[in-house]
């Protein structure tokens, strides 16, 4: 029998050998990206525009995309199901989509207050059941500071609640407790930028309420109801209703940070789908299913606080932005509501969540019976894959290696699957993928798993 030792140095060598044969694949096919990574890298830092499109030992530069598809530099075509990160819940280019933004440039880029953005506003009202009044903005963390500046105002109290392992944005304040410390996540945070967000464990309403409770100065509570960041956690109907109540009771603000799961559990979130109400809702991301827009909303009376004709007396924010309600992404978001609203009526989001569920099972399969102690969690349309155990959560799932799958996604994309970039983990179907598109997935997933020996890396 093999000592403890040699058997992890064989291990070793046997991941070695894979690694070497997935990059080995990838720079034999990707020569146009490669050269594209050094040009770019001349004029941008890393030579992209945000840490999380950076993959190792270069990412693909895309020429092309519709569709469920997406074509690089040298011509190599991929099924996408990282989907840009979550926005592309229809694919590429959808047609009425496109159809919207064309029609939409009559009006110019930034013409003052266009007609289209009441429409849209009204479709929001009608859809997420929060939102009495809107605002548009172009980014999820715009969305997020300016929700809860507006709770700060409405409240006069300056404390927000964040849970671990949630993700709010790059708005320094809420770049603590990303994963379960309570360490700044970035560089360059000034210390006391987060002086007034208070770190929770995930829903532990246990733990809230003794901070609710020791704290009259709690203006809100934030969070995101798919855990996403924290490894895509979620949270059920009846955990949700209990914070609500908690909240109600104390006197605090509930808001949903919906940027992920807005018109992705449901055309109107998680608050559509687990039928509980907060007071405030943040979404970005499929709102405008790829063009630039995110909204703030909540209950009228909460929202006067940038209203201009509000009653004398009422707090004033202050809230802008000068790109804020471009024509372009406001028709995107019409055409994207309508669509997703009708794809509900249909059942087709939960024939997206049936296949995407049918997808992780296959994962969790191909590496548990490889003798490789995988977890992957599902949401909807959403995945995650955890490695090193089979019954994790959110803490026990924190700092394994991460490295292995990191090559099977690199695997996946040298046959074709972008299934996730590989350092991200995110992987989000969307409406424009086939049946034919999930077929090819699944049989890949095995492929992979035994073209590479990525089977022999087990304990079996
Ligand atoms: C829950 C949540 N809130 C806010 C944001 C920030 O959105 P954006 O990247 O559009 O600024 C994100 C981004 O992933 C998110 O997941």
């Amino acid at each position: 029998m093999m000592s403890t030792d040699s058997a992890a140095i064989e291990n070793r060598n046997k991941y070695e050998t894979i690694r070497d044969r997935v990059v080995g694949d990838y720079l034999r096919k990707t020569p146009g990206s490669a050269q594209l990574h050094q040009q770019a890298r001349t004029v941008l830092a890393g030579g992209v525009s945000g840490n999380l499109r950076y993959f190792s030992p270069y990412p693909l530069y895309t020429k092309s995309a519709l569709g469920s598809r997406m074509t690089d530099v040298d011509g190599n075509d991929y099924i996408d199901s990282f989907s840009a990160n979550g926005p592309l819940l229809l694919g590429h280019n959808h047609p009425a989509l496109v159809e919207a933004v064309q029609a939409s440039q009559e009006l110019g880029a930034l013409p003052l207050n266009p007609a289209i953005m009441v429409e849209c506003a009204g479709l929001v009202q009608e859809i997420v059941p929060c939102a009495e009044r809107v605002r548009f903005l172009n980014t999820g963390t715009e969305a997020v500071m300016t929700a809860v500046r507006i709770a700060r105002a409405f409240t006069g109290k300056p404390g927000i609640v964040k849970f671990h392992g949630h993700y709010h944005g790059q708005d320094d304040q809420f770049l603590i407790g990303i994963d379960s410390s309570d360490a700044l996540f970035s560089a360059g945070v000034a210390p006391e930028a987060p002086a007034s967000i208070h770190l929770c464990r995930y829903l532990d309403l246990e733990q809230l309420e003794s901070l609710l409770q020791g704290n009259g100065e709690i203006a809100a509570v934030i969070m995101d109801p798919a855990m996403h960041a924290g490894g895509l956690w979620g949270s059920d109907g009846e955990k949700l209703a209990a914070l609500r109540q908690l909240t109600q009771q104390y006197g605090v603000l509930l808001i949903f940070d919906e940027v992920i799961s807005g018109c992705r559990l449901a055309p109107g979130g998680a608050q559509q789908q687990f039928g509980v109400t907060p007071d405030m809702v943040t979404m970005a991301k499929a709102l405008a299913a790829g063009e630039k827009l995110a909204l703030v909303a909540g209950s009228r009376e909460i929202m006067s606080v940038v209203d201009p004709l509000a009653e004398e007396g009422t707090p004033r924010v202050f809230q802008s932005g000068t790109v804020n309600d471009g024509p372009a992404a406001l028709a995107s978001a019409c055409a994207a509501l309508r669509t997703y609203r009708q794809l509900y009526q249909q059942g087709d989001y939960q024939r997206l969540e049936h296949r995407t569920g049918q997808i992780g099972q296959t994962l969790q399969e191909v590496f548990r019976s490889a003798g490789i102690a995988c977890q992957v969690n599902h949401l909807a349309s959403m995945l995650q894959i955890h490695l090193g155990g089979n019954e994790l959560n959110f803490e026990t799932a924190q700092g394994h290696d991460t490295q292995l799958l990191e090559l099977f996604y690199l695997a996946l994309i040298n046959e074709g699957v972008m299934l996730s970039l590989p350092t991200s983990n995110h992987i989000y179907f969307s409406f424009a993928h086939s049946e034919q598109d999930f077929e090819i997935i699944s049989n890949k997933i095995g492929e992979v798993f035994t073209r590479y020996g990525f089977d022999s890396l087990g304990n079996n």
